[in-house]
């Protein structure tokens, strides 16, 4: 996507400087416009930890390039077997919920040893190719997703003779998170390229505002007419008739098509039900994980520091700043995630199609 006429990735390696992994700083983002450099594994970890990088996509993205970075730090007396499996396994357990960033991780490790490769130069140049490979693929990804959600917009505005169409999305789907065009901004850009009118309602998306922070400041950036919202209004809103579609990111699949998403997601679900709005789940093949069925019993859910939900970060006469929002020593808890159940979602809009959220069309989408 394009900042003040530059084009960005939001993970990339620069030919210029090929040892170091460049990402945006989603976390000053609205605030400032920062370019991090990434020299080592360490980097990559606290990166993620940090969600200075975040969204599924675009972890899995880094953490396939911090494995190539592993495969610098490889010296005459390293065991490349026992160092490139540790830095695998130490990437891979930095966010648990996004099952991206195990599987990028572990493609970039296989692809290292299904071929007999011994000499450094030649790991290394394996592990950046399998690692550009995956970012290139799911940008493709978000190109597909993006065509077929497309006609999703464009049948709704028609039933509206031509009318905007209204789509309220939770946290940030977007090119920052998918390293660019994004799951569920992409059918909105390409809505607003066919000239059919959209807007979008953006949750706040707490502890951390992703939706504020990210979504809104791309969607400005896009000049895509959007309303910032509290998470607890979406559901008002539907009662009123304000919103067409709901549409999300998510950070797992499961087999029966459980989607485990930034927390909240089931709340707006769940309304959506009752109103018969229907609920989309936007994502890339690489967030399906086929090994685990019921996504409450089996997925992973990250529980982050309790400082995020009693402090605020924003903005104060051009100074970044938090402040807490509750009285001292209060204490709170911190679900990065819940899971939105098979049965809430209408469909699965992914790179080679829309599905059902079950499991014979999603075994099927992978056979
Ligand atoms: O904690 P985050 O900000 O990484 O959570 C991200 C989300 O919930 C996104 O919706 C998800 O990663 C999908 S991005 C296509």
């Amino acid at each position: 996507m394009r900042i003040d006429g530059m084009s960005y990735r939001s993970v990339w390696i620069d030919n210029d400087e090929p040892d170091i992994v460049k990402i945006i700083d989603q976390a000053s983002l609205p605030f400032s416009f920062n370019i991090c450099n990434l020299r080592s594994v360490e980097d990559v970890y606290d990166a993620i930890a940090d969600m200075k990088v975040r969204g599924a996509p675009a972890i899995g993205v880094a953490g396939a390039f911090g494995m190539y970075l592993a495969t610098l730090e490889i010296t005459v007396r390293t065991n490349i077997r026992e160092h490139l499996h540790n830095a695998a396994r130490y990437l891979s357990s930095c966010r648990p919920t996004a099952i991206n960033l195990s599987l990028a991780v572990t493609k970039v490790l296989n692809s290292i040893f299904s071929e007999d490769l011994s000499r450094k130069e030649d790991i290394s140049r394996k592990a950046l190719l399998v690692a550009q490979e995956i970012s290139d693929n799911e940008i493709n990804n978000c190109k597909e997703i993006g065509r077929y959600g497309l006609e999703i917009i464009r049948k709704i505005s028609l039933q509206k003779n031509g009318g905007s169409v209204n789509i309220l999305t939770h946290c940030n789907a977007g090119w920052l998170a998918c390293v660019d065009l994004g799951t569920v901004t992409a059918p909105v850009y390409m809505a607003r390229d066919k000239g059919i009118p959209v807007h979008v309602w953006v949750d706040e998306t707490r502890p951390r505002n992703q939706g504020a922070r990210l979504t809104c400041f791309e969607l400005a950036n896009e000049e895509i007419p959007h309303t910032l919202i509290t998470d607890n209004a979406g559901g008002y809103l539907m009662q009123k008739g304000m919103v067409d579609i709901v549409l999300t990111g998510t950070d797992r699949i499961t087999r029966s098509g459980d989607c485990a998403n930034k927390t909240g997601t089931y709340l707006k679900a769940l309304a959506a039900s009752d109103n018969n709005i229907p609920f989309y789940v936007a994502a890339p093949s690489t967030s399906f994980d086929l090994n685990i069925s019921n996504g409450i019993d089996s997925i992973p859910i990250e529980e982050r520091d309790a400082e995020e939900v009693t402090e605020i970060e924003g903005i104060a006469g051009g100074r970044v700043i938090r402040v807490r929002i509750c009285p001292e020593n209060t204490k709170a808890s911190n679900y990065g995630f819940d899971i939105t159940p098979a049965r809430l979602i209408k469909g699965l809009i992914t790179e080679k199609g829309i599905i059902n959220a079950n499991e014979s069309d999603i075994v099927n989408l992978f056979n």
